[in-house]
């Protein structure tokens, strides 16, 4: 991200969908000296972010509406949240209109093959179920903004687009990280207890027979789209 964006510390920089605010505020503890703001739907998140980095300015915001008058910011990023979008198109015309005419603009997102080996296993845990759908379906990459769909509606927006590729992996040495994320997940809570001893029986066995490499390997592929106003 920092070798894509190339900041030289007076850009002006919009973070939108910024969460807990850590790349504002490692920029501005990095002595960023342009304004920098971090936008995000959740209050509880301008909250949380607000107290973490005082130096940063943290604004409650829609990325399809927001608060800011056109060409107000030189670099516009937009990092693991334009899968959660209703309106992605309302959203990248929105941030091209608060950038600078030479305003440059960073999106990442999951790229198709995420977490592939972790929603393999879990549909084998339990296949055929209805209530799994909605999880699954982010399987093969975001169903909303993946780079199948990211490269195109960014070259829509700006006219130009680069797509980059970042291969990672998450490494788990033990079952229980894996059970914890799966079951902070927003269509588990509704499956029966039984099915929920399944998958953590299915995700054990995955690890018995895949730990022997050093580890239970969950691919972590993510793009970053850019594009230049
Ligand atoms: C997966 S988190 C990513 C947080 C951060 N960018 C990161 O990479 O660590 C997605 C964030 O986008 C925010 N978000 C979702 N929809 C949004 C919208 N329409 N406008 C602004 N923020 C939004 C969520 O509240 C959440 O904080």
């Amino acid at each position: 991200m920092d070798r894509l964006l190339a900041l030289n510390g007076d850009e002006t920089l919009l973070d939108v969908g910024t969460g807990p605010g850590d790349f504002p505020g490692r920029l501005r503890a990095d002595e960023h000296r342009g304004r920098i703001v971090g936008l995000d739907f959740s209050a509880g998140m301008v909250e949380r972010a607000s107290a973490q980095y005082p130096a940063v300015e943290f604004q409650q915001g829609d990325a399809a509406a927001l608060p800011f008058a056109d060409g107000t910011f030189e670099v516009v990023t937009a990092r693991h949240m334009l899968y959660h979008v209703p309106d992605v198109a309302a959203a990248l015309a929105e941030f091209k209109r608060v950038l600078k005419p030479s305003g440059r603009f960073l999106a990442i997102t999951n790229a198709s093959g995420y977490m592939a080996e972790l929603w393999d296993a879990v549909a084998e845990a339990l296949p055929g179920e209805s209530v799994l759908d909605e999880l699954l379906s982010h399987r093969g990459g975001s169903a909303v903004f993946s780079e199948m769909q990211g490269e195109e509606l960014v070259r829509a927006a700006f006219g130009n687009v680069q797509v980059e590729f970042v291969e990672g992996a998450l490494v788990f040495d033990r079952p229980e990280p894996v059970l914890a994320y799966l079951e902070s997940m927003t269509p588990l809570h509704r499956l029966a207890p039984d099915d929920l001893e399944r998958i953590r029986a299915a995700l054990n066995a995955s690890f018995k027979t895949c730990t022997q490499g050093g580890g239970w390997h969950v691919s972590k592929r993510v793009v970053f789209i850019t594009a230049q106003c």
